[in-house]
């Protein structure tokens, strides 16, 4: 049977079942209290404060999180699986903070949704836009939720024109905001015919819900002030002439994004972005990999590698790899194949991500994602399957764009240091480069936080001071060709040269000039900005 919205097979319910989609927003938006408030309702916890003091306690484990903490910024993604009515949801949390969009980029390939916050007051930001052209990149369908409604905020038709206007999608309204600031009653539901009403006494309460029979209803008027009432019947008349309508199709193929509006600190409009997560947001979706597409409904189970977190407990330097399982139906010990080494692998003790607890993983199903701890025989893009040699595509390893000198602080200590740096060179938190000539390391990230991120962890996790010295080259490109046309190249410019941690050629770049230059002078080899991680 076909399902109408994809024309794709039906899946299994307990496949179909699944929503996993990650939240993207600008620093300060709101995201950690909607991921509170979301957690809270799928009954993962009891209490709202709870992920911030979970949070803390994740922190004590890992101490480079301090630099986090201080910062109030989010350094590391985790994923958070939790039930809401009939649906699982998998929340796969991004880091919020500019420098980490490589991390982030990563973590969008494991979603099938994203749900965009957006704050009332000031519209589409920064951060907000360049998350949202990733997503775009990849079609992913958007829901939005336009949070701090309690505050003074922007006009409705405003900030929908400013969605549509900056972000070039459809905007259509899931409900209509009643009054603003202080005057803000609530909203009318208008996929459903409802009245929500915001509680300002409790904030941890669900507003009041009532069933109103269209906007003529002499219902409205018991709750809302004749004013605000007419106010909203002209709005939503005009946003009902001038807005277009829910496309359930067009929202799956990231054409047209509902938009919710709400309190999240308030917890209101948190269940209906929930109910719309679950009702117009997309079942797991079709891998791609070579040589085939993956099929979540096969029942073979298979999936990838989108994030590696290392030393998540620094007394037992273990490492967790977040698989997305991208088919099947798995079940623990379950005996896999690591498709780049061919070697088997016995899964025992996989984690779910439950709130900020880890839980074995009994089962799981396509759309989830499981942590399996590892001893670094797991990489980012990397492919499990049942046996067939599959290789998920799609997640690139970008050039950096600063590049560092770094140098062990003790200098008997450098053995050490390149044992520190490959590391976290397959966690993704750096590139690695080996120059050909000289010693010392030169270390590439994509924003400049990184490189006091990543001093502070080999100090704290290896104990190892290190220095970062300015480095002449400020990007690098790898390198591909026939190999007596990249032997030619390497050797006439050895000072360029280097190896990245996966021994592939690399070319570092003081200026676009030197760039220029290579594609000039040797036209078989090609430079590259992005690599498909392996
Ligand atoms: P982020 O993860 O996107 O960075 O945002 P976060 O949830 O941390 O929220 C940023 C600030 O906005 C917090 O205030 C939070 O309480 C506040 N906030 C979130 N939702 C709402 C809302 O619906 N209405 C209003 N008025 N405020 C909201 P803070 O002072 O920075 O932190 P805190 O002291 O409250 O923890």
């Amino acid at each position: 049977m076909l399902d109408t919205a994809s024309n794709r097979p039906e899946l299994p319910p307990e496949i179909a079942r699944r929503r996993t989609f990650a939240i993207i927003s600008h620093p300060d938006a709101g995201k950690t209290t909607l991921t509170e408030k979301f957690l809270l309702y799928g009954g993962a916890i009891q209490m709202a404060g709870q992920v911030r003091a979970k949070g803390e306690a994740r922190r004590t484990r890992s101490d480079f999180m301090k630099m986090e903490q201080d910062r109030g910024i989010s350094v590391s993604a985790s994923a958070m699986s939790f039930d809401f009515k009939t649906f699982r949801f998998n929340l796969v949390d991004t880091p919020g903070h500019s420098d980490f969009s490589e991390d982030t980029y990563r973590t969008l390939t494991a979603v099938d949704a994203a749900v965009m916050v957006i704050d009332g007051a000031k519209g589409v930001e920064s951060q907000t836009q360049k998350l949202f052209e990733v997503c775009r990149l990849r079609d992913l369908p958007i829901l939005t939720f336009c949070n701090k409604m309690d505050r003074e905020s922007r006009d409705t038709f405003e900030i929908i024109d400013e969605i549509q206007e900056n972000l070039a999608i459809d905007v259509t309204p899931a409900s209509w905001p009643i009054g603003v600031g202080r005057d803000f009653l609530g909203c009318y539901d208008l996929l459903r015919d409802r009245l929500e009403l915001m509680d300002r006494a409790d904030r941890n309460k669900v507003a009041e819900s009532i069933a109103i029979e269209g906007l003529d209803d002499p219902k409205l008027a018991e709750h809302v002030p004749a004013h605000l009432l007419e106010q909203l019947k002209e709005e939503v008349e005009m946003a009902r002439e001038l807005l277009p309508t829910l496309d359930p199709q067009a929202v799956l193929e990231g054409h047209m994004t509902p938009i919710w509006f709400g309190s999240a600190i308030n917890s209101f409009g948190v269940k209906e972005l929930m109910d719309g997560i679950g009702t117009y947001g997309p079942e797991p979706q079709p891998q791609s990999a070579t040589p085939r597409q993956i099929s979540p409904d096969e029942t073979k189970v298979s999936g990838f590698v989108f994030k590696v977190q290392a030393n998540m407990d620094p007394k037992h330097r273990d490492r967790v790899a977040f698989l997305r399982l991208a088919s099947g139906h798995f079940t623990r010990g379950m005996k896999l194949t690591h498709v780049r080494t061919r070697k088997p692998m016995a899964v025992s003790n996989p984690v779910l991500f439950l709130a900020a607890d880890r839980e074995l993983a009994e089962e799981a199903w396509a759309g989830d994602i499981i942590g399996i701890p590892n001893h670094g025989q797991l990489r980012i893009g990397d492919t499990l399957t049942e046996g067939e040699t599959l290789k998920v595509t799609g997640i690139p390893s970008f050039a950096p764009e600063l590049l560092q000198t770094v140098r062990a602080g003790d200098p008997l200590k450098a053995k050490h240091l390149e044992k520190a740096l490959m590391q976290f060179a397959e966690e993704g938190a750096a590139k690695v480069f080996k120059p050909m000539i000289g010693s010392g390391f030169i270390v590439g990230v994509v924003g400049a936080l990184q490189f006091e991120v990543l001093g502070s962890r080999i100090e704290l996790e290896y104990g190892l001071p290190v220095r970062f010295e300015a480095s002449q080259f400020t990007s690098a490109r790898w390198v591909h060709g026939p190999k007596d046309a990249v032997e030619k190249l390497v050797n006439a410019n050895k000072q360029h040269m280097a190896a990245d941690n996966d021994g592939d050629v690399v070319y570092l770049t003081r200026l676009q000039w030197d760039i220029d230059r290579i594609v000039r002078d040797y036209p078989d080899v090609t430079l590259s900005a992005t690599k498909e991680m392996m």
